[in-house]
């Protein structure tokens, strides 16, 4: 029989934990292969409550030499410290993942000043109930196996997709930054049904459930929302009336101009991050 995957995590916040929880509900490994990491003792005494898997306040090193899969869940501008910490107990066999926002693949050899199989994730916040959508990318060194693995770790808290690292700034932009857009819309339907004198509950139960339907319906029906929208219309009827008022605002241009404009910032955004990391190693 296999041994089970030795996972270290290092930096168990929101992201850490959640696919923390994720691949243990979901088997692809045991408490007794994960090693996570935190910075304060506090932290690590709250996990430890929750989670009977290895948790400690620091020992990054210990955390990741005998881990067959190392996950990077901090900070970006922690990551450089991190990595140096690291360095030396990566194994060059062995598989690892930074989910750092922004922070590009070539920035991560650099900084561990050797190559081995990497990857760069962008998971959303919806993985902490199981519910997210990860983009992940790759570089030459991953083999078909390891990104089964990493399939694997990402899908145990939700959906998965294998993009170019060129593509990273609009996943970021539709997917990372996807969930606000949504809660907007989930809170202005909330409004919309208060203003018409419904209750909050009944107006937030509504709002929630509609997107969550909604959504779902896409996702089975396999249907171009387009078409399923047109299913809700009925000529001279309620729906086409709210329809044409969101038109004439612009709902649907709105949001392509603003994962636009994300693309663009979180493009801008990486390259100072570049730069600022070359500086820092020029020094
Ligand atoms: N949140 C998102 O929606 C999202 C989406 C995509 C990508 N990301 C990326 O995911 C990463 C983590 O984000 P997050 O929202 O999960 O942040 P977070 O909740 O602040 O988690 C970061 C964790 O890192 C720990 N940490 C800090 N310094 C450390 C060190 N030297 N050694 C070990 N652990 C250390 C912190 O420990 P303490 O708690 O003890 O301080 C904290 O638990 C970031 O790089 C971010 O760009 C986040």
């Amino acid at each position: 029989m296999n041994q089970p995957l030795r996972v270290a995590i290092i930096g168990a916040g929101n992201i850490g934990s959640a696919l923390m929880g994720g691949i243990l509900k979901a088997g692809v490994t045991t408490p007794d292969c994960v090693f996570a990491t935190v910075k304060s003792q506090e932290h690590a005494d709250d996990l430890a409550r929750n989670y009977d898997v290895h948790i400690t306040a620091g020992g990054n090193l210990a955390a990741v030499q005998n881990a067959d899969v190392v996950i990077l869940a901090v900070k970006p501008s922690i990551l450089p410290s991190v990595l140096e910490e690291v360095r030396w107990g990566l194994r060059e066999d062995r598989i690892l993942i930074s989910v750092a926002a922004a922070f590009p693949l070539s920035e991560i050899e650099a900084q561990i000043g050797r190559r081995m199989p990497l990857f760069r994730a962008m998971p959303n916040i919806p993985v902490i109930v199981g519910e997210g959508a990860t983009c992940i990318a790759y570089n030459d060194l991953v083999s078909d196996h390891q990104r089964a693995i990493v399939e694997a770790i990402f899908r145990a808290v939700g959906v998965v997709c294998f993009i170019d690292e060129d593509q990273m700034h609009a996943a970021t932009a539709l997917s990372g930054s996807g969930p606000a857009y949504i809660y907007m819309v989930i809170e202005a339907l909330i409004n919309g049904g208060l203003k018409m004198g419904l209750s909050h509950e009944v107006s937030t139960r509504l709002s929630e459930q509609t997107v969550l339907g909604a959504a779902k319906l896409v996702r089975e029906t396999m249907l171009h929302p387009a078409i399923l929208k047109d299913q809700v219309i009925t000529p001279g009827g309620v729906t086409i009336s709210a329809v044409h008022e969101l038109e004439r605002h612009g709902l649907r241009s709105m949001l392509i101009s603003a994962i636009e404009t994300a693309t663009r910032h979180s493009r801008s955004l990486g390259e100072k991050l570049v730069d600022k990391l070359k500086q820092t190693n020029a020094r």
